[in-house]
């Protein structure tokens, strides 16, 4: 074993990949008490596919991997020729996983929902605020030295309180980041997704009326019949549907040119869903247009040009980056996997935060082909 790998309860008898080191001790007592042995990559760079491909070895139970991996029918492949049944991506996203050759060869692809949902939503709102109110741009004047003095007109941005919110892709993290700028910043809401999301509309129809109820102006949710319709009408647009094939350059250069002048955009899903050359260009021709971005088209590349735009505020793919959000993917990342090679069936009882107790259901919390994604049962 070469010096990057780490190995956690070497007598274990199945044997675990997890591809990099994750937080908190809970994951790696989950793994031990359910007989694995773990072997952890320290090292921080991502894997390439051959020391993916070289770390599963003749015998591999399962993975514990990362975003920033590919995991296609070829490692797949390697993976079930391992003896492997079971891949947990450490993320709610999955598109990095070819999870239709994962069910023609029996592999159990996990991910690890609801418990980042919130910090995600918080980054959106971060990055919102901080492109809105020109953050990043009077941060790098304060450190040159140039404040000399209040301005009346120094890094005028823009007031989003009563303002139209546009949500493409109403899901769990959609929704929470909808609510919490609806709620906090009474903006009214158009979403932009596949299904109506009536839970959504009932919160933001009830917050009105509690609105209108002590006076103040009310606010409104509806539906967008087009994307196009969403791009014109709203001040703020966030952007949080998973990446497919229909929603690769979702926003392209035809679609950012129906944005508001003064409009605020936010990525906190996939980098592909937007066109990024077409962004830069977008931003260099509308200096008031500004955008707070967490993910990138080619990560951790960015489209040339897009560094040097001061209405451009950047994150390093941080939306779930908090310590407890982490331990807790972590978590439900390792019961994940022990589930499955215990051949317990995948958890359809909703809220997957009881996998966090001491206690959890005797179920693998979240596993995403065996609802719909080309289905697998789990069931030995
Ligand atoms: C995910 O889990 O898919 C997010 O991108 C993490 O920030």
């Amino acid at each position: 074993m070469k010096k990057e790998w780490a190995i956690l309860n070497p007598a274990g008898a199945k044997r675990i990949v997890a591809t990099k080191d994750l937080p908190g001790n809970t994951w790696r007592k989950v793994l031990s008490e359910n007989d694995c042995r773990i072997e952890v990559c320290t090292s921080p760079a991502a894997l390439a596919v051959n020391k993916l491909r070289s770390a599963l070895g003749t015998t591999c139970d399962g993975v514990i991997g990362q975003l920033n991996e590919t995991w296609d029918n070829d490692l797949l492949s390697a993976l079930h020729a391992a003896g492997g049944r079971v891949y947990c991506n450490y993320a709610v996203g999955f598109d990095n996983v070819d999870v239709r050759a994962a069910t023609s060869l029996g592999i159990a692809i996990g991910n690890t929902p609801e418990v980042l949902t919130e910090a995600t939503a918080e980054m959106g709102v971060a990055l919102t605020f901080a492109a809105a109110r020109r953050v990043t741009e009077a941060d790098d004047f304060m450190r040159a030295g140039k404040f000399t003095g209040w301005r009346h007109s120094l890094f005028l941005g823009e007031l989003l309180t009563g303002r139209t919110l546009g949500v493409v892709g109403a899901g769990r993290i959609g929704s929470a980041y909808a609510r919490m700028m609806v709620e906090g910043h009474k903006m009214s809401l158009m979403y932009f997704n596949t299904k109506p999301n009536t839970e959504l509309e009932n919160y933001v129809a009830s917050y009105g009326k509690f609105l209108g109820g002590v006076g103040q102006s009310s606010v409104t949710c509806r539906r967008a019949s087009t994307i196009e319709e969403l791009l014109s009408a709203a001040d703020v647009i966030a952007l949080f549907p998973a990446l497919n094939e229909k929603t690769f350059h979702l926003l392209d250069g035809k679609r950012l040119s129906l944005m508001k002048e003064h409009a605020v955009l936010v990525n906190l899903s996939r980098g592909p869903v937007i066109d990024e050359t077409a962004l830069v260009q977008h931003c260099r021709t509308h200096p008031n247009f500004r955008a707070g971005l967490d993910v990138y088209e080619k990560e951790p590349k960015t489209a040339q040009g897009l560094l040097a735009l001061s209405n451009v505020v950047l994150a390093p793919h941080l939306g779930s980056a908090t310590l407890w959000t982490r331990e807790a993917m972590a978590t439900l990342a390792a019961r994940n996997v022990a589930a499955v090679l215990n051949g317990f069936p995948a958890w359809d009882g909703g809220s997957v935060l009881k996998f966090l107790g001491e206690s959890p259901p005797k179920a693998a919390p979240s596993i995403v082909n065996a609802r719909g994604v080309g289905m697998i049962s789990l069931e030995s």
